[in-house]
């Protein structure tokens, strides 16, 4: 049976700690009736609520953290530490998301050392990697760039736990539920060019075996071509996962999958 992943990314949603436990269990609910066997589902909702939030979920639904800090302890204000997001009971990390490289100023390196980190931890990295302009010149550098330097000084053990996120910058909805994905056949494309940095810094059968996700503008409408067509292993939606009945809807077409 092939496994998937939908990983919900709330962003900085909703408001309140209330809105954040209704959203959490009617997604609860909503896969709990699914009864899927072969989809790993994630929410990551923000820092503040992961606590209350986790209290809601169970087996199916796990909980994840939008970003970490890679420092165990010590002068980091505003910063949130592994050992601090392991206590609430997150299991899943996004690292090097584009919104925080563009407006955090998060760069190849501090991605690295996050991505260290959360292994270090015992949870599970969520590497999101993306070219910004789309059929931009220097796109397929820029991904080999963000591999390589992410991947930095990683173990194959260590690379075999992460779980990649093709994420095209351009295609991010950004909150706009009318823009525009990838192209499916592109979507394709770059998994193959991943999957081939992948074999020339490791091995092939890591490659081969890493999940790689899709993320941008995905919702109910349009995973089935992603996963069909696009041969990804899952999404990560970001406006769409603040609906529970979308993201249950792509549960569902996840959970359909033949
Ligand atoms: P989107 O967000 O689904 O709203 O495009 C995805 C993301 O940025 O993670």
């Amino acid at each position: 049976m092939k496994k998937f992943y939908l990983i919900g990314n709330w962003k900085m949603n909703p408001a309140t700690q209330k809105q954040a436990n209704q959203l959490a269990l009617s997604i609860l609910r909503g896969v709990n009736k699914l009864r899927t066997k072969n989809v790993e589902v994630v929410i990551c909702p923000p820092f503040s609520f992961l606590e209350e939030v986790n209290k809601k979920l169970s087996r199916n639904v796990k909980l994840g953290a939008q970003d970490i800090f890679f420092e165990d302890s010590g002068a980091y204000t505003g910063e949130i530490s592994p050992s601090m997001l392991r206590d609430v009971g997150v299991k899943y990390v996004i690292v090097g998301h584009s919104e925080r490289r563009r407006f955090l100023n998060e760069t190849n390196e501090t991605i690295n050392k996050k991505l260290k980190a959360v292994l270090k931890n015992k949870m599970t990295p969520i590497l999101a990697i993306g070219e910004k302009e789309k059929e931009g010149q220097g796109s397929i550098q820029e991904i080999k760039d963000q591999l390589s330097f992410a991947l930095d000084g990683l173990k194959t053990s260590e690379v075999k736990k992460i779980i990649f996120v093709y994420e095209p910058v351009w295609a991010i909805s950004g909150g706009d539920k009318n823009h525009k994905a990838a192209e499916p056949n592109d979507v394709l494309g770059m998994k193959i060019f991943i999957k081939k940095i992948l074999t020339d810094l490791y091995n092939k059968r890591l490659a081969e075996n890493v999940p790689i996700i899709y993320g941008g503008s995905s919702n109910a409408s349009n995973v089935k071509e992603f996963v069909y067509d696009g041969e990804m292993d899952g999404a990560l939606p970001g406006s769409a996962s603040l609906d529970a009945e979308e993201f249950i809807k792509m549960a569902q077409v996840l959970t359909g999958y033949k």
